[in-house]
């Protein structure tokens, strides 16, 4: 009995951790800056590589146009295609993307995310984009 209430417990404690950790974060633009969340989630696309399949303008290459993806795709899909990936249809997994950036404490999948949901509804700029906001 005792040792199924800690199983129970223990599941419940790696669900707990995932819904705390899975925040669908959204950018900021102001005058052609963003919020830092979202200069973050440039740095981990340009780091993460992702243009060389989807391009730099995220318009797609031998992966689809991340503009257009974005627009269907919920964002429970979006966590799910980066951190297992497609790896039969040439999609990696990314599992290090799961990891918290130091500076904003968020997940870099989700900094991820707010970048190219912003890219995706025409509000952030092509390329290289900065802060507006102090670091
Ligand atoms: C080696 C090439 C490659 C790399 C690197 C790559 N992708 Fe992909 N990606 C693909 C392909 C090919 C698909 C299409 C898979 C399919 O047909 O379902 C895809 C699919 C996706 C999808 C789902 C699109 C949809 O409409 O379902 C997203 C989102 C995505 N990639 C984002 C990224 C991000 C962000 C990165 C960087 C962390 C990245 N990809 C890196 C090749 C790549």
């Amino acid at each position: 009995m005792n040792i199924y209430f800690n199983k129970i417990l223990f599941l419940l404690t790696i669900l707990f951790s995932f819904i705390v950790n899975a925040e669908q974060l959204s950018y900021v633009v102001k005058d052609g800056k963003v919020d830092a969340i979202t200069e973050k989630g440039f740095k981990t696309w340009r780091s993460a590589a992702c243009e060389r399949c989807h391009g730099n303008k995220q318009q797609g290459l031998v992966g689809p146009s991340l503009i257009t993806s974005l627009k269907a795709l919920t964002y429970d899909e979006f966590i799910n295609v980066l951190l297992v990936g497609r790896v039969e249809k040439g999609m990696p997994g990314h599992p290090h993307l799961e990891k918290v950036d130091k500076a904003t404490g968020k997940r870099k999948v989700d900094l991820l995310y707010a970048y190219l949901k912003g890219r995706s509804d025409g509000k952030v700029p092509a390329g290289r984009v900065r802060s507006f906001e102090k670091k």
